[in-house]
Order: C-alpha cells, then sequence, then structure tokens
C-alpha cells in the first residue's frame, strides 16, 4: 500500500520538519546527499531501486511494505558527530517499544534485532567541511509489513508483522520516531552520555567471545566494551583491539 502523506503529517508535533515523498527513488540516502540544504529534511520512499546498507550491501525492501527513509541534520558540534550513533537506534527501540509489547537489542555497530533476527538498519553517512560545517545523513530501514524475506538473508532477518502478527502502521510509527527523535535530539546535545549508556544497556554481545573480521582477517576475543566513540573493544589473549563501525563485521561463532 501507498505511504499515507496527509495522514503521516498529522500525527506529527514537529512543524519544522521538511518532508519529501517518493513512491520510487534510487535510495533516499543517495538523494539526500546531493541536495543543497538537508537539515530537518526528511526523505521518505516506499520503493528504493538501489537501497543500500553498510559496506555499499544492497538494502532490499518490499514495495509499500516497510519503512525506508532518510533524515538530514546539519552543523552538529563536532564532538557530537559521531555519537549520533548512539542516538540513533535507541531513539528507533523507544519508539517501536512505546507502541508494541515488544523487547529490542542492538547488535554493534547499528543493527536493530528481535531474537537475534534483524528489524532495521541504519546507515549514517557524515561529511565534514570544517569545525562547524558538517552534514549527516542518518538512513533508516525498518522492516514492517513484509512477511516473505530472500532466502540469504531470511533467517536472520524478521519484520513488525511477523513477529507480532498484526499489520503495522507506518505512517503511525515514523510520525513516532520523528517526534521521539527530536525531543531526544534535545537532551542529547546537552547530555550525549544518557544515549551512550541507553545504547550499552541493549547491545548485544557485549561481554561474550566474538569472532571480528577485518580486512579479511579474524580475530577472536570476548567483546569487552563499547568506547565512548562507539567503537568495540576486543579484549584479546595477549592485548587490547579496537574497530571501528566502518571497518568490520562481527560474528558469535
Ligand atoms: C544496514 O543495515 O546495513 C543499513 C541499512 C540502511 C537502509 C536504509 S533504507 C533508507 C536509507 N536509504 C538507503 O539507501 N539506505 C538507508
Amino acid at each position: 500500500m501507498k505511504f499515507d502523506l496527509k495522514k503521516f503529517v498529522c500525527y506529527l508535533n514537529n512543524p519544522e520538519i521538511k518532508i519529501e515523498y517518493f513512491e520510487v527513488i534510487d535510495s533516499t540516502n543517495t538523494y539526500l546527499k546531493k541536495a543543497s540544504h538537508i537539515n530537518n529534511q526528511l526523505i521518505i520512499a516506499d520503493f528504493q531501486t538501489a537501497g543500500r546498507g553498510r559496506f555499499n550491501r544492497k538494502w532490499i525492501s518490499n514495495p509499500g511494505e516497510n519503512l525506508t527513509f532518510s533524515l538530514g541534520l546539519e552543523n552538529l558540534p563536532i564532538n557530537l558527530l559521531e555519537k549520533i550513533f548512539f542516538l540513533v537506534p535507541v531513539s528507533i527501540i523507544e519508539t517501536i517499544e512505546s507502541l508494541y509489547d515488544i523487547k529490542l537489542n542492538i547488535k554493534w555497530p547499528n543493527d536493530i534485532v528481535h531474537n537475534s533476527k534483524k528489524i532495521c538498519g541504519i546507515l549514517i553517512e557524515s561529511s565534514i567541511e570544517s569545525e562547524s560545517k558538517n552534514r549527516i545523513v542518518i538512513g533508516i530501514g525498518i522492516n514492517c509489513n513484509q512477511t516473505d524475506f530472500p532466502e540469504e538473508i531470511s533467517q536472520r532477518t524478521t519484520s513488525l508483522k511477523l513477529i507480532l502478527n498484526k499489520d503495522i502502521d507506518r505512517e503511525l510509527l515514523l510520525s513516532n520516531f520523528i517526534n521521539t527523535f527530536f525531543p531526544h535530539f534535545e537532551e542529547f546535545k546537552i547530555q550525549p552520555v544518557i544515549f551512550y549508556e541507553k545504547y550499552r544497556e541493549r547491545c548485544i554481545l557485549l561481554g561474550e567471545e566474538v569472532c571480528v573480521i577485518h580486512n579479511n582477517n579474524e580475530y577472536v576475543g570476548i567483546f569487552s566494551d563499547i568506547s565512548q566513540n562507539g567503537e568495540l573493544v576486543l579484549q584479546m589473549m595477549n592485548n587490547i583491539i579496537k574497530f571501528n563501525a566502518g571497518e568490520i563485521t562481527i560474528k558469535k561463532d
């Protein structure tokens, strides 16, 4: 079904936000990255022909069933740029949990999972021109009403409809996210550590043995901590290595 923009706007508390809707687009992130002004700009699409995930993987989502959108922010204090990484998944989880009887977690760095199955992916892309000039594009895909997934991901992917056994009101969910995100964002600018702590509490695999793959090398150790910059801290036999989200994948076995 087509996303009902009028209904969505009715639910919004935030008059500041500028919204563009596309029935079909290549990628909401790609589109927003090319735009000249992106602050508080929300791009919603019912279908992406070239949806992207981390590591330039494809993000595939059935037309009209899920939420695929990007939100732009500009000129954040430089010390907060990388910490947005904590704010976004926490805001999504709190939104979904306030609407539905469900418990969600984070798989480092930015996957939202239910019983270890992914229901939401986040792609944050930033560009920094100077200390005070920067742009962030936050791309989010939430599996809402899709019940069939390509075979290669079906074992590790799920949707809200599959979990809750009911149709998900996408307009209500997205408006609740926006209504949650902006007040959180104000709080975040003053006390980012709140979101770091909330993020940490939700992180699965923390304290467990994991295998980190970086540049085709495998590192086995205990996922002992997440630094305040969002790095994964791996405690190995004789040393500690910190990994950035951009450069690794993590697997349990
Ligand atoms: C991941 O899990 O690797 C991140 C997936 C992010 C997908 C969203 S869908 C909306 C936005 N546009 C894109 O092309 N990607 C993000």
